[in-house]
């Protein structure tokens, strides 16, 4: 027996037929799905929802009330518990203020107070000044003024810098062609204190400027005779100023609207204009109610009513209103005034 031959067809039968290449290539092959279908969360990463399901558990224990984090809640209980106590502290203040204040038997006229007060004024009024803006109404008020000027109540002079020195022909302050600037400036203060001030100050920042004079004197007497310094120059039409400035001095005045009324008959009556800049009672009841119940201690210590109703003391005064404005919930008042024509 050719064993050879045997075992090529003994082979032959246990050999599996594999295909040649070009018959495999012709069978249809089975499809590859071109995207997998999304996993369910569970299939895709258990471990993450196990980390999501702590996290969400430790976000409800940090979130007790509401949903605040507690470093909000600690902010804002402890700014709660100063703003409290903060405000606390000022009503305790204020009832013992109301308390010292009605137990006092003031006069009306505390306008003496300024002769003390006088050295720390300037440094006592700048900051409020500062926040209520109040330069820039001076200077406005001020600029206006005219001719022949006298400011009552001058006290330290805060109204100085602002007044345009040197009377000419130019532009007013409504843009017509008239006499502009000073010519003559005269400033007159109850307190001999507070007129020293003044006058230290202008010979420092005016030391050219000689038309000037400087009177301790009550604004209701004032007389035009202060006016010797128009004299000096051979000057034009009668016993009048120009322009009588006065900027708050209602407030400390025991007769203000007689004080007016005396400013009134010697301000010239046809250009002639009185230029006031004053603080007093507001157009709110509830401040007015805490700057009543708060005057009399104010007043003990500054010299200054800052309830007066302004508007009240102006019309009583008799003097007509060319230009009323208010600012500061009403407390500021600022007025062109001129002499009523009879
Ligand atoms: C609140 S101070 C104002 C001072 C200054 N006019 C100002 O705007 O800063 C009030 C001033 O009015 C003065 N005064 C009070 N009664 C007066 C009176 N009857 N005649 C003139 N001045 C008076 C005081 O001496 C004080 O200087």
């Amino acid at each position: 027996m050719n064993t050879t031959r045997l075992g090529r067809a003994s082979l032959r039968a246990v050999t599996p037929t594999i295909p040649s290449r070009g018959v495999q290539s012709k069978a249809p092959r089975p499809k590859k799905p071109t995207t997998k279908p999304p996993p369910t969360r569970k299939q895709f990463n258990p471990e993450l929802k196990r980390f999501q399901e702590r996290f969400e558990a430790k976000e409800a224990q940090s979130k007790p009330n509401g949903g605040i984090p507690p470093r909000v809640l600690t902010f804002l209980g402890i700014s709660a518990l100063t703003i409290s106590t903060y405000c606390g502290y000022l009503y305790a203040s204020y009832q013992r203020q109301v308390s010292k204040g009605q137990a006092l038997d003031l006069p009306t006229d505390v306008s003496d107070r300024y002769n003390t007060t006088a050295p720390t004024f300037d440094a006592d009024v700048e900051l409020s000044e500062k926040a209520m803006r109040l330069g820039s109404k001076r200077a406005d008020l001020v600029r206006m003024a005219r001719g022949d000027v006298l400011e009552v109540s001058c006290g330290t002079g805060r109204n100085l810098e602002y007044y345009d020195l040197g009377e000419r022909r130019g532009l007013d302050s409504t843009d017509r062609l008239g006499v502009i600037g000073c010519r003559s400036l005269t400033f007159v203060d109850l307190s001999p204190q507070m007129v020293a001030i003044t006058k230290e100050k202008f010979e420092a920042l005016r030391p050219d400027f000689k038309r000037v004079a400087f009177r301790a004197q009550d604004a209701g007497s004032v007389s035009v005779e202060l006016k010797g310094l128009r004299g000096s120059t051979g000057s034009k039409e009668g016993e009048y100023y120009d322009t009588i400035v006065q900027t708050m001095g209602l407030c400390s005045m025991p007769d203000p609207v007689g004080t007016l009324r005396h400013l009134g008959e010697i301000t010239e009556p046809k250009r002639g204009r009185i230029l006031l800049l004053e603080h007093g009672r507001s157009h709110y009841d509830w401040l007015n109610r805490i700057l009543d119940n708060l005057a009399p201690t104010h007043a003990d210590r500054h010299g200054c009513w800052w309830n007066r109703d302004i508007g009240a003391i102006v019309r009583e005064s008799g003097l007509e209103i060319v230009e009323e404005k208010r600012w500061h919930l009403g407390t500021t008042w600022r007025y062109v005034l001129k002499p009523r024509q009879n």
